[in-house]
């Protein structure tokens, strides 16, 4: 095959990108992302500050036109993300208690009522999880509602919407070794035993020279896979877009038989968040990159 899309289609698999609705007037931009993916995630506009600026007051002006672009362009799309520590408007950031947990489920409601049926995926919960040998969640004013926040917005997510499939989302939960893996990995385990719906779990992938790629993250998708979810790679970039390690990540994935797919977090290196680290599988001026080739071939040999 001779596009992401339909490479990765060979195995079942979609491979998606973020798309910001900022873009989607460059035709550049537009004409890449139209032709390579399958699967779309809006890079910010299905966030909380984006969805419910004022609260109970919700808007889905750029949630939709970033929605309505992937479909009409034959993509499915990933909604992200419904509870998080960041991006907070700001009458969010300022409730705590018992007022911000029932905000935070009437955001969840209020936001999937509105792509009720129409998404594969929500990140549920965003990073909840602390950096660091802790292994423990994130302080946050979330968290300091209670532990019990993020079980609660997984139920509140399926009774809202019970066809969409519903992850955690988290970086820096790649390597198996580190202690935020293994604290993420408690917690699905858990939400298994107990019948908290959560049905994937997706490593975002943001690889750079303080965090690495290690050839231990086969073992990581193969580990949660085994507890009963599915994996995915859901915001891929590495620092230098080394082909090797791009033709690496796209292999451990396509070994591990529940990992449903890739999202790279960008299409151009000029569209990348971090766009001086050169991360992605497109250069500025639209050009494929060997990482680019090395992914593709990958694909095509899985
Ligand atoms: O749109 C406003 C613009 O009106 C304003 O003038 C400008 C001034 O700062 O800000 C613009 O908003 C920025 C937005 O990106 C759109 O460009 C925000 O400041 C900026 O903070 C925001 O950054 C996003 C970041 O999440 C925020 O946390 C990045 O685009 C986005 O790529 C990044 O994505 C995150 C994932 O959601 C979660 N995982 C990590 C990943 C990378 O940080």
């Amino acid at each position: 095959a001779s596009t992401l899309g339909a490479a990765a289609a060979q195995s079942g698999r979609y491979f998606g990108t973020a798309i910001s609705a900022g873009k989607l007037g460059d035709s550049a931009y537009t004409t890449i992302a139209g032709r390579e993916f399958t699967m779309v995630t809006p890079e910010n506009e299905m966030k909380i500050d984006a969805t419910e600026p004022q609260q109970g007051r919700f808007n889905f002006t750029a949630g939709d036109q970033v929605y309505n672009w992937a479909v009409q362009h034959g993509m499915q799309v990933r909604g992200h993300t419904l509870a998080w520590h960041s991006q907070q408007p700001g009458w969010m950031q300022s409730l705590s208690g018992s007022a911000l947990r029932q905000a935070m489920i009437n955001h969840i409601n209020g936001v999937m009522a509105h792509y009720k049926g129409k998404l594969a995926y929500w990140d549920v919960v965003n990073e909840a999880f602390a950096d660091g040998g802790s292994g423990g969640r994130r302080d946050s004013n979330l968290q300091r509602t209670g532990n019990d926040w993020i079980e609660v917005a997984f139920r509140t997510a399926r009774a809202a919407d019970p066809n969409v499939k519903l992850c955690y989302n988290d970086y820096n939960i790649e390597d198996w070794s580190a202690a935020k893996t293994q604290g993420v990995y408690t917690m699905v385990k858990d939400f298994k035993s107990r019948g908290v719906p959560i049905d994937c779990v997706g490593f975002q992938s943001h690889f750079n020279s303080g965090d690495p790629y290690k050839s231990n993250f086969r073992t990581t998708l193969q580990n949660f896979a085994a507890l009963g979810v599915d994996v995915a790679i859901t915001e891929l970039d590495i620092q230098g877009a080394s082909a090797t390690t791009y033709a690496n990540v796209t292999n451990d994935c396509l070994a591990v038989s529940r990992c449903v797919g890739f999202t790279v977090w960008g299409v151009r290196d000029s569209d990348s968040w971090r766009s001086g680290d050169t991360p992605l599988l497109f250069d500025g001026n639209g050009n494929k990159k060997p990482a680019y080739t090395s992914v593709l071939g990958a694909l095509n040999a899985g």
